[in-house]
């Protein structure tokens, strides 16, 4: 028998897809149908090449797809049929206009909300999935009520921040540290928590299930990114410090990490963070304080950022005057374009950054990555950040781009004549490479700048490698400055 409660998520992105199928597989009493615009994109769902690399995730889409679990672009049907609609669209920082650069863009979200008022005949419960600014509840309300031509149609709205992250979502959804619902205090929005909660039940221990009022919900969601972001830009702020006395940042924080009022998770120091959600809602965090005149409060945060662009430009400096002051025409073998291992995704990803830096003083960057393709690095690097972008001549014209990037699918070839590495993402593979023979093919000095601390720094250093790695004593070679 057809399952009779059904779900619709509308987004079937990062967050939408691999949430869906995890329900869709814990829960074959109820349809899940996974709905988006992009027709191209359902297709892939619906294809042996999903549109996203998610370790485990084919194996969960393969059980469930066709059973309880269905990828389309009908959205009039499926939104008209559904009990409880996920809302996963993409809520991108606005690039124009009023709080560009800092405010989400409710665009999309809109769109959802006005498609379900459009088709909706009966109850919906509709679940905010996208991170979204403090009181987006309310305004969706709004949207959903003034929209809906029948006035029996009731909306209940909850907050359900998804907290996975790249990489690792299907074990993140396995067993999530918590997952929170946000709902209205009514009897209704009180039912409907408990019927979102009765999903999660079906294989989240009960006491995991923490339920809040609506606001904190949406707030829970911003502040634990925010204070994520702050334990990497802390621990990256403490990595300059320790190159400049002779500190190992490995060993401080390991140190520091014992404390368990710290705890050791999240300190690696890197090139910098980067993801579709760090600085996306940092900088919303610091908009909805602004907003309520909170200046000191935004400007607190907004330092989280400001560390996160000197940790790239910082990197760079490095790079540069390593490398006797100039890298220009000089072949840069870049390792890794994502924004962390396991994921194909680049939204923000500091190698965006940290390439148009080299691009700016005239090198030629040579990209390999596992995951990630040419176009995706083509565009990243040409795209400007906002309208109005561009800003120190760091942006470069498209011809400069393709005409000193490119992009190769071996990292030996990527290596082969290159006067550095650079590691930009912490791909386990990076390890394992015979660094004999990338040295032999390298122009010397050969230099390499370890921008995530995953490299055997004494073995290169024998090789013959010039080695920098983040937060840790430099090199007598670097500690010149020319
Ligand atoms: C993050 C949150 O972890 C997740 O809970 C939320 O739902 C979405 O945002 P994600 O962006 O997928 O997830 O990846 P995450 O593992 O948090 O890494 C973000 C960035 O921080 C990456 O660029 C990563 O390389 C960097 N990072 C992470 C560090 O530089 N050092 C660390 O110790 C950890
Ligand atoms: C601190 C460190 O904890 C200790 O490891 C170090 O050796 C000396 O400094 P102490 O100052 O004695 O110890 O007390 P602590 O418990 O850390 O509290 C410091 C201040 O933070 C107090 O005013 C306390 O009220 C405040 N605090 C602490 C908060 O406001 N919120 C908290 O969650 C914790
Ligand atoms: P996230 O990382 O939050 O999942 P993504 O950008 O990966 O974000 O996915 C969001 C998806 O939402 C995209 O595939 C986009 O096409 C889809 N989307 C945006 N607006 C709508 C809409 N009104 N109806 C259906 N799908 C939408």
């Amino acid at each position: 028998m057809a399952p009779s409660y059904k779900i619709a998520c509308i987004g079937a992105g990062y967050v939408g897809g691999p949430t869906m199928s995890m329900i869709a597989l814990n829960c074959p009493d109820i349809e899940v149908v996974v709905l988006d615009i992009n027709e191209e994109r359902i297709k892939a769902w619906n294809s042996e090449q999903l549109p996203i690399y998610e370790p485990g995730l084919e194996e969960v889409v393969r059980q469930c797809r066709g059973r309880n679990l269905f990828f389309s672009s009908d959205t009039t049907k499926h939104l008209a049929e559904a009990d409880m609609i996920f809302v996963s669209v993409n809520t991108p920082t606005k690039t124009s206009g009023i709080g560009a650069g800092k405010a989400a863009d409710l665009t999309y979200w809109e769109g959802a909300a006005r498609m379900i008022a459009a088709v909706a005949t009966t109850p919906k419960i509709v679940v905010e999935k996208s991170t979204v600014p403090v009181k987006t509840a309310e305004a969706i309300s709004k949207v959903l009520k003034r929209n809906c031509t029948d006035p029996s149609v009731t909306f209940e709205i909850l907050s359900n921040p998804e907290f996975l992250a790249e990489g690792t979502a299907i074990e993140d959804l396995r067993m999530p540290d918590r997952v929170l619902i946000g709902g209205g205090d009514s009897e209704a929005g009180q039912a409907a928590i408990k019927q979102l909660a009765w999903v999660y039940a079906h294989w989240i221990p009960q006491e995991r299930i923490l339920t809040t009022n609506l606001w904190s919900a949406e707030l829970a969601k911003l502040t634990a990114n925010a204070m994520l972001a702050q334990r990497i830009s802390s621990i990256n702020s403490i990595s300059a410090l320790c190159e400049a006395t002779g500190a190992d940042v490995q060993q401080v924080a390991r140190a520091i990490g014992m404390d368990s009022r710290i705890g050791s998770k999240f300190m690696n120091t890197s090139v910098g963070f980067g993801g579709s959600c760090f600085q996306k809602d940092i900088l919303n965090l610091c908009y909805v304080c602004e907003g309520v005149g909170l200046k000191e409060v935004a400007d607190y945060w907004m330092k989280v950022v400001t560390m996160n662009d000197y940790q790239k430009q910082r990197f760079v400096e490095r790079v540069i005057s390593a490398m006797f002051n100039t890298v220009a025409r000089k072949r840069l073998a870049i390792f890794g374009f994502a924004f962390k291992k396991d994921t194909g995704d680049t939204r923000e990803t500091p190698a965006i950054d940290v390439c148009r830096g080299l691009l700016a003083d005239g090198a030629k960057c040579v990209v390999y990555d596992p995951k990630v393709t040419p176009v995706q690095v083509f565009r990243d690097l040409s795209a400007p950040k906002f309208e109005w972008d561009r800003p120190h001549g760091w942006g470069k014209s498209e011809r400069h781009i393709t005409e000193n990037v490119q992009v190769v699918a071996d990292p030996y070839a990527c290596a082969e004549g290159a006067h550095a590495i650079c590691v930009l993402t912490e791909w386990d593979e990076f390890k394992s490479y015979d660094y004999q023979r990338l040295y032999d093919s390298m122009v010397k000095p050969a230099f390499i700048f370890d921008g995530r601390n995953v490299l055997d720094h004494e073995a290169l250093r024998s090789i013959g490698f010039i080695v920098y790695a983040l937060g840790k004593p430099l090199d007598p070679f670097l500690q010149k400055s020319y």
